[in-house]
């Protein structure tokens, strides 16, 4: 029977969803695989599978050659760069590739610390991943001052009070998260942005955990960079980076001299993993797919009720028409309108998972959750959950579970400041467990099963 999560704009049909990715239908040991791995990389739809063979199969060359496969390559990869600044709503050449989050953010850093110097500071938080983290506090070396604003305890959210006390006139850069991988808090990061541009700073979102979960738009927030990583939110193991045109103009990235000095390119170090850039359209296809699907049933529901109200679906439709003016309006959405419906589409689903997941969590004896617990903030957190249980290690515990069928992570998932600052460090970090929008509520049903029954032995 289809699995249907109707939402007040938008319907989520999660048959369809499922189907898209091959790997969900797996098996261990005889049981379902399922994955609750996500903050760790996401599983691909078929159509990024496709993407990438067909690019070798077809179109494998290197970039600017005078023939066939070459322009066919840079035809892509300009299509894929479009694709992209969709997703983060800005232009084309405000979009760079690079292999992962990790290696543009060391790249950016590079760039940015040629003009700082002792006096300079940076502010970073104690929730970020290390991967912005440690690339900027590398500028020790030459002489910047690193501060790094502290997180509550008790709920793991950001602490904007001490955040905006480490900002000062000194401050050149803001480092933030827009999620933490670990703990699931999203940030405030409009206000890090406004708080830093206050003081004459830039900022540096990291939204690689937040892009699977919640719509990113770059000119709204008005970050000066953003980066995420594509393998968390259902495309290839690649990285991209937005920055302001003005930003990648001005700065001056290490490069070798035979390439240009344009933007984006003289950012992009080396031959790129162009078939991982095909797989990035396709991925990004994928959500717009998502999007008009979502939106063209969510308006035929309505209809068919008689209920048709103002939304972005509203535009074209009049209560009137035929039941095809769902399809046709989810049509004539653009690829941005549609990735803004994919969003409002998977957000429930991931909202009921989530109370779900941990009203079923804190049932269990002996369990500790770190982060947001409070329903009333559950929009400040995504449904990614950590926890500790009395008399088993995180690392017991996900193999425990690894053997049922159920894929989650034991550690620290480079989120060292967190586990270090809540004490777990040395004693194996947490067991966390992230959903996504192929998971369903009877994956959720089963996981608490599977750890109840774990717990009791
Ligand atoms: C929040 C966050 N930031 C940064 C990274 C690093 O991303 P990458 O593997 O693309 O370097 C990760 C990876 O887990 C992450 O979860």
């Amino acid at each position: 029977m289809p699995i249907a999560e109707p939402t007040s704009s938008t319907s989520l049909d999660l048959t369809w969803i499922r189907s898209q990715f091959p790997s969900l239908s797996q098996t261990v040991n005889g049981q379902p695989a399922v994955f609750m791995d996500g903050p760790g990389g996401t599983q691909v739809p078929q159509r990024v599978i496709d993407a990438i063979s067909d690019y070798l199969a077809r179109n494998n060359a290197n970039t600017g050659g005078a023939f066939a496969t070459s322009r066919a390559t840079d035809t892509m990869i300009a299509g894929a760069r479009a694709t992209m600044a969709d997703f983060l709503h800005c232009d084309a050449d405000e979009i760079v590739f690079g292999a992962n989050m990790t290696s543009l953010t060391y790249a950016m850093s590079r760039a940015f610390g040629r003009e700082l110097g002792p006096g300079d500071e940076i502010v970073l938080t104690l929730l970020d991943h290390d991967a912005n983290f440690s690339p900027w506090k590398a500028l020790e070396e030459k002489g910047v001052t690193i501060r790094a604003a502290k997180f509550n305890p008790a709920d793991c959210t950001l602490d904007m009070h001490d955040l905006a006390c480490q900002i000062t006139s000194h401050t050149r850069l803001v480092a933030v998260g827009y999620a933490s991988n670990a703990v699931g808090t999203i940030n405030n990061v409009k206000e890090v942005v406004r708080l830093a541009r206050q003081a004459g700073a830039l900022s540096y979102i990291d939204a690689v955990h937040y892009a699977p979960h919640g719509l990113i738009d770059v000119r709204e927030l008005d970050c000066d960079f953003l980066v995420c990583s594509t393998y968390k939110f259902f495309g290839p193991h690649m990285g991209v980076l937005y920055g302001k045109r003005e930003h990648l103009k001005r700065l001056h990235p290490y490069k070798v001299r035979p390439n240009t000095n344009n933007i984006p390119n003289c950012w992009e170090w080396g031959t790129l993993n162009h078939e991982c850039i095909a797989g990035i359209k396709a991925c990004v296809e994928y959500w717009e797919e998502l999007g008009r699907r979502a939106c063209g049933a969510g308006i035929l529901a309505r209809e068919e009720a008689g209920a048709l109200t103002t939304d972005v679906a509203d535009r074209n439709v009049r209560p009137t028409q035929s039941a095809s003016a769902g399809r046709n309006t989810s049509l004539a959405m653009s690829r941005r309108e549609a990735i803004v419906a994919a969003h409002a589409a998977i957000h429930p689903h991931e909202r009921a998972m989530m109370e779900k997941m941990i009203g079923g969590l804190l049932a269990i004896p002996g369990l500790k959750l770190y982060g947001i617990t409070d329903p009333r903030h559950f929009d400040q957190r995504c449904a990614t959950t950590v926890v500790r249980i009395e008399g088993h290690t995180p690392l017991e515990l996900a193999t425990k579970l690894g053997e049922r069928g159920f894929f989650t992570w034991d550690g620290n998932y480079y989120a060292l400041n967190v586990t270090e600052q809540l004490d777990v460090e040395r004693s194996g970090g947490f067991l966390r467990i992230g959903l996504v929008h192929y998971n369903t509520m009877e994956e959720v049903d089963r996981l608490l099963a599977a750890l109840r029954e774990i717990c009791k032995k």
